[in-house]
């Protein structure tokens, strides 16, 4: 066995590994996945059976506790949830100091790290087991809440509380899209579809935001100001923000009179920083079996919506020619989650500045998951080394003889 005690004080060997391409920071037993041949699974069942079969609140039960809930378990953990919905009015004024043109996702993070100053008690590390229990379901109730008011300071509508009587969803979409004096019912199509793609984005292991959140939380940060972090590491377009990216791409070149190949050749450039969102990732290096779902999805949704979206046309077109691309082929770049989601997202009338939210509102549960695994490991601080490549010692020099 190592001896910690004397190892501490030494500097030792240091791995360098940019992006942390093969480096392990930790032991997690909750989602197992094989980037060779496109299997993910949370805590030991099969993405494609949860999507088939499971909700959005069942998974999320799943990755936090470790095993499916019971019927008991599940009815109180969805009834905890649904009564911690409302959310403080002095949110609103936070909310209001937002102006309009403010991404959603900033506005995310910061009612979401503003719990820890409505809730104080979360700052403290030893909160018990039951505090912690409070604090999750707490986010789980009120991400929705948040969200939906992140759309409503974008567009200058008054905000909609939350409607206890619905599910998880139709509570989110009515809080989106309800109008004062219109009568708003959402469509179970898209409440299906909606919690559908929750659970296809709910964990994904050590990716960037996750390793955000763990990293934060092993500094002993509140479990709020963890997952903030966790929203804004989500954020970027080489994370979450591709699913923005992907339409934003897409409406470009059907701007630019469609033409597909010329947008291929234009990633394939190494001269071009342009490079085709949507495809390529970290771990899958066949395919990623989300996107697999996805894109069936896309099509049943947008077929009982009625929905003839020619971006999509673009989007399959892509996929089919840099899928007989030698470059793409080489690279083993294929689509991942976030070059159909965006589809879907638009069908069920989300706005594109919106999508991000939707993968964070997703990916709540397995960042929760995440930061308590973390903490019941009772993991080291998160602090990797480097290798200095500065001047080496040099003489001060006062500034009236530089
Ligand atoms: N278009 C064109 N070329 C690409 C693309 C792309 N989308 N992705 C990777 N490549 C090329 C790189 O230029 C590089 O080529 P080279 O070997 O000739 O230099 C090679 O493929 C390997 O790419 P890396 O960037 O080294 O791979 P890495 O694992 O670091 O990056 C990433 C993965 C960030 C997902 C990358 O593929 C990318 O930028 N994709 C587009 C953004 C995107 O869709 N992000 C969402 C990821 S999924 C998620 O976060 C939920």
């Amino acid at each position: 066995a190592i001896d910690i005690a004397k190892l501490r004080g030494q500097s030792g060997l240091i791995t360098l590994d940019p992006g942390f391409k093969n480096t392990g920071s930790t032991q997690s037993a909750i989602t197992f996945l094989d980037g060779e041949q496109g299997i993910l699974r949370y805590r030991g069942y099969d993405i494609e059976e949860l999507a088939e079969k499971s909700n959005f609140l069942e998974v999320s039960y799943l990755l936090i506790n470790g095993e499916l809930p019971s019927k008991t378990q599940y009815e109180r953990f969805s009834q905890r949830i649904t009564t911690h919905t409302l959310v403080h009015e002095d949110i609103k004024k936070i909310l209001d100091g937002f102006p309009s043109v403010a991404h959603p996702m900033g506005v995310l993070s910061s009612l979401i790290c503003s719990l820890t100053a409505f809730y104080p008690n979360s700052l403290d590390p030893n909160n018990t087991q039951e505090e912690i229990e409070l604090s999750i379901v707490r986010l789980m109730a009120k991400m929705p809440t948040f969200a939906a008011w992140a759309f409503k300071n974008k567009v200058g509508h008054p905000v909609n509380y939350p409607d206890n009587e619905l599910d998880y969803c139709s509570n989110f979409l009515k809080m989106m899209f309800a109008l004062p004096a219109a009568k708003y019912e959402a469509d179970p199509v898209i409440s299906k579809a909606l919690d559908k793609l929750l659970i296809l984005h709910a964990d994904h292991e050590q990716n960037c935001s996750t390793s955000t959140v763990r990293v934060v939380g092993s500094s002993q940060a509140s479990i709020y100001a963890s997952i903030s972090a966790g929203i804004n590491a989500l954020w970027g377009p080489l994370h979450g923000g591709a699913n923005q990216s992907v339409i934003e791409m897409l409406e470009a070149i059907k701007a630019d009179g469609g033409d597909s190949k010329k947008y291929l050749e234009k990633a394939k450039d190494k001269n071009d920083p342009f490079r085709l969102m949507g495809f390529g990732h970290r771990v899958y290096k066949n395919f990623d079996p989300r996107a697999k779902i996805i894109k069936k999805a896309a099509d049943e949704v947008l077929a009982k919506l009625g929905i003839d979206d020619p971006v999509l046309n673009i989007a399959k077109e892509l996929e089919e020619a840099a899928l007989k691309d030698q470059y793409f082929v080489d690279r083993k770049l294929y689509p991942n989650v976030d070059f159909y989601s965006g589809i879907i997202y638009r069908a069920l009338g989300i706005p594109t500045d919106m999508f991000t939210v939707m993968f964070a509102l997703g990916r709540l549960p397995g960042w929760i998951a995440q930061w308590k695994e973390m903490r019941e490991n009772g993991e080291p601080i998160g602090r990797p080394r480097q290798v200095y490549v500065g001047p080496t010692q040099r003489p001060f020099v006062p500034i009236s003889e530089r």
